[in-house]
This record gives structure tokens, C-alpha cells and sequence, in this order.
């Protein structure tokens, strides 16, 4: 692939050339690789024709193709599904080893969507099918019957799959990934759309303590409520078979509108932070975006999250998301302010080969002072067109933080759905602090608000490289502190 572009990501995973969307089998082996297998059209830079690709990182962040892990054939798709190690061989596929891998996904017909296996022995790089597929097809030989995430449970795998059309998740049991039997329905829950989509059961670990609650994560597409693809989530309960919610109320997982069909990595410690990646775009624009044209590639994945719950006052069970560690592609510092009260921070990065940054901006109020105001924005321009996206936060009200690619030429004056600002309210900290972290990578853009309570993943495709970024902060009450740290990212495709 050319990872050269001027709109290729240098720190996310994009495909080496034409049609990504959803992750899909991602999981960390047991010598630390983590792999991540997509849905993929390697022959056009739209949807159709969907294969497995794959890739492998050490670190998340800087990752290696691999060949085409599942085929599609002329007459049947490879769609979403997972992947698990089957460390026992409950499946019977690997008598002589413990790093056996199953993917489990969607088979697609002109007909019919059935759950089928492909068993691999060389830890996840090449696959074979069961010869007794599909393992799992839908009373009514639906052709809505979509994405199985297995996990395991105490002593027996358990699947999530959406009856997409019926707004149903159904919750299976097996011994062996090959017998699947019904366990329960999750029906009509949160934000329906027009679907359900890729849907996603995980421990994940408490905040501040050893416990460990569920999360069942719902996509839903189209008809989210900024338009196109979401993905929503319920913290709860799980008992091998039945989910509970705490309540019944829809989260959204990230408030921008290019963060879909997301999948947690299976094969980490149910007591240790989660790790999410998602599909950073949206079907409603996923395949008229300009980089088919000019760069032969469509989509990217978002950064890796590290998730956990937290209780938090006044909202409940929060799904906490921030990048996972970033600190081994810094390259240099390029800004470093701790006491910038009411001020800017300008710099010029366009000596940055990578054009990729990572910022972090806090700060420090008077505690419990209602009445503070002011603002904290910062933008990303280009020196030659004069194009940028930008974003912040308004202290006061609400404590609105928002994002905006309204001033980028291009795609977004032309696609209507292509709509151009983000914001969230966002309650200030009883004890007076906000913090923002970012990274930004030529062609999107995701920001973290105090250390992932809120995240917004936004793509952009200006004319003009992005090349200077300025950070202006604005009639801050007396004793307002702000520190300000910017570092350039390596290029992890260089
Ligand atoms: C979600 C989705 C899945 C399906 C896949 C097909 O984006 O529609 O439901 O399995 O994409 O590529």
C-alpha cells in the first residue's frame, strides 16, 4: 500500500488500498500481538464483494499487513463476526495446541445470513472452515441474521447476534463454538434506527474498585439521531445467559458522527481495562468520501480505546474511553505551556513529516465556583487555503464542548450528510478541573474530554494540508490555570 497521501492516516490503521468498514476477530494472542481483521473489498473503493483483511501491531498503533485471513466466493460474503483463543481445545480443532484460534462471522448469500467457523492453527494468520458449516441459521432462514462477538463465560462461550430488522439481540451458549443454543432476547433497548448492527457483550472493570460489570454495545444504522451509523451502549449485568441493564437508558459511545460498529479486543483479563477500536466513518458517506477518488482508499479505524466504567455523579454508569498509551510514537514536543491563563499557543508543524499530533490542554478552575466563564478553543489550519476544523469548550451553562468541520472546502460543501458540528454537555468537576486530550492525523480528528468521560471521532478531507495549530484560550476568570502540551507523532507507516 502507499500510506503517502495527503488524507492517510500516520497512526491509525487504514487498508493498504480500497474499501475497509468494520473490525472484526480482533484479539491479543498470548506473545502480545494484537490482531484486527476488517471488513474488506479489495477490488473497489466501495462496499461489496466483503473478504476478512487482517493486520498485526506490537503497539496498537504501528501495524503490518498480513494476507487476506477469510475469502469471499463469487456467490457468498464474509461479513462481521470474532474471533477467540480456544485455549482448551473445546472445539476439537487443536489437539496439540493452546493458541488455537476460531473466527466466528456471518456468512452472506443472495438469500440467507448464517453463522459459520473457520478454525486457524497458525495463531490467526491462515484459515480453514469447518466443513460442517453454518453452525447457527435463523428459524425463519433470515437474511437479517448478522455479526456473532463470542465470549467466554465461567465454563461455556456465549454469542451476541443481531436479529438486525427485529431490533433483537439474541444471546447464545456453546461447549465447543460449534453447537450454538438460545439463551435469551434483548429486545428493543435505547435507539432503534432501522437496524441493529455488530453487536458486543464484554466485562469490563470498575472504576476504583476489583468488580467487573457487563456492557452490551448496540451499532445502529441507518437512523442514528445525528444521521447514518451510531453506537450506543448499556452497562449491566450478566449471568451466562440474560443480560440486565442498570437502566434503560441509551448511551451514546461517541458523540461524533464517524465512530461505528466498534469491537473489543477478546483476550484480556475481564479485570483490566478493555480495548476498543471502531470504524471511523459512517454509511452514510463512507463511500463517496474523496480519498477513492484521489488516493485509491476508503476508511480508517479509529485510534485504540482503553475502556472501563465508572460511576459518575449526576449521570450514572459512564463507559470511560481514552486512547490507549500513545507515548511510543512520540516524536517531539512541540509545545509546552503550564501557565497560560487567558493567551495562544501557535505552532507551526509543517516541518512535521507525519502531520499527526497528539495534545493534551488543562485546566484548573476555582473549585465548586459556578460562575466561571470563558473559553478554551483550538484550531488546526492550513497556511495555504486557510481551511480548518477546530473545537472547545465554553465554560459556563452546561459546559458545552463541540467540534466543528464546517470550514473545510470540498466534500463537506457538497455531501448534505457530511453535516459539520459535534457538541456535548459536558459538567465541569466538582474540584474546577477540565481536561482535553486530542490526536489529530491529516484527515481526522478524535478528542477525549477529562480522561474519556466524552470522545468525538471526526473525519475531514480538506484541499489544503493542515498545518498550523493554535490554541487560544479567552476570558478565563482570575486564577484560571491552563497548561498546554502538544507532540508530534511519529509516522508509523513510514
Ligand atoms: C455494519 C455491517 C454489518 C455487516 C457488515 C457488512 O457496518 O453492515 O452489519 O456484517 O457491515 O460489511
Amino acid at each position: 500500500g502507499d500510506y503517502n497521501g495527503a488524507w492517510r492516516p500516520q497512526v491509525h490503521f487504514s487498508p493498504p488500498k480500497d474499501f475497509m468498514n468494520d473490525p472484526n476477530g480482533c484479539f491479543l494472542d498470548a506473545n502480545g500481538t494484537w490482531h484486527l481483521y476488517y471488513q474488506y473489498n479489495p477490488t473497489a473503493t466501495v462496499a461489496g464483494n466483503q473478504h476478512w483483511g487482517h493486520a498485526t501491531s506490537q503497539d496498537l498503533y504501528t501495524w503490518e499487513n498480513q494476507q487476506i485471513a477469510i475469502y469471499a466466493t463469487p456467490d457468498s460474503q464474509i461479513f462481521s463476526g470474532s474471533a477467540v483463543i480456544d485455549v482448551n481445545n473445546t472445539s476439537g480443532f487443536f489437539p496439540n495446541q493452546t493458541n488455537g484460534v476460531v473466527a466466528i462471522y456471518t456468512l452472506n448469500t443472495a438469500t440467507e445470513q448464517t453463522q459459520e467457523i473457520a478454525y486457524s492453527i497458525d495463531g490467526g494468520y491462515t484459515f480453514t472452515p469447518y466443513p460442517e458449516n453454518p453452525v447457527l441459521v435463523s428459524e425463519f432462514h433470515s437474511n437479517q441474521f448478522r455479526d456473532p462477538k463470542v465470549i467466554w463465560f465461567e465454563d461455556h462461550w456465549v454469542m451476541v447476534l443481531a436479529y438486525a430488522q427485529d431490533f433483537v439481540i439474541g444471546i447464545f451458549t456453546s461447549p465447543d463454538l460449534k453447537t450454538w443454543t438460545h439463551g435469551s432476547n434483548f429486545t428493543h433497548h435505547g435507539l432503534l434506527g432501522l437496524q441493529y448492527e455488530c453487536p458486543n457483550l464484554v466485562a469490563m472493570p470498575v472504576e476504583g474498585s476489583s468488580d467487573i460489570m457487563y456492557v452490551l454495545a448496540i451499532s445502529i444504522n441507518p437512523g442514528a439521531p445525528l444521521g447514518g451509523s451510531i453506537t450506543q451502549y448499556f452497562p449491566g449485568t450478566f449471568n451466562g445467559t440474560h443480560f440486565t441493564p442498570v437502566d434503560n437508558a441509551a448511551r451514546i459511545a461517541d458523540f461524533g458522527k464517524d465512530n461505528y460498529a466498534g469491537q473489543f479486543f477478546y483476550g484480556i483479563p475481564d479485570t483490566e481495562d478493555q480495548v476498543f477500536i471502531a470504524w471511523a466513518s459512517n454509511w452514510e458517506y463512507s463511500q463517496q468520501v474523496p480519498t477513492g477518488q484521489s488516493e485509491g482508499w476508503r476508511s480508517a479505524m479509529s485510534v485504540p480505546r482503553k475502556t472501563r466504567l465508572a460511576n459518575v455523579t449526576r449521570t450514572g454508569w459512564d463507559l470511560i474511553n481514552s486512547p490507549y498509551d500513545i507515548s511510543p510514537i512520540y516524536d517531539s514536543v512541540l509545545a509546552s505551556n503550564s501557565s497560560l491563563g487567558n493567551g495562544t499557543v501557535l505552532i507551526d508543524y509543517s516541518s512535521l513529516q507525519s502531520r499527526a499530533i497528539y495534545f493534551q490542554c488543562n485546566l484548573t478552575s476555582i473549585p465548586n465556583n459556578t460562575y466561571s466563564m470563558g473559553t478554551l478553543n483550538f484550531t488546526f489550519s492550513s497556511s495555504y487555503t486557510h481551511e480548518s476544523v477546530s473545537g472547545g469548550f465554553f465554560l459556563g451553562g452546561d459546559n458545552p464542548f463541540w467540534v466543528s468541520r464546517r470550514n473545510v472546502l470540498g466534500f463537506g460543501e457538497t455531501n448534505p450528510f457530511f453535516t459539520d458540528k459535534f457538541s456535548v454537555g459536558n459538567p465541569i468537576n466538582s474540584n474546577g478541573t477540565f481536561m482535553l486530550e486530542g490526536v489529530f492525523d491529516r484527515s481526522i480528528l478524535e478528542v477525549f474530554l477529562d480522561g474519556g468521560r466524552n470522545s468525538a471521532t471526526m473525519t475531514f478531507f480538506p484541499e489544503g494540508e493542515l498545518d498550523t495549530m493554535e490554541v487560544r484560550t479567552g476570558g478565563l476568570n482570575e486564577g484560571v490555570v491552563v497548561s498546554v502540551a502538544v507532540w508530534g507523532l511519529k509516522s508509523t507507516w513510514a
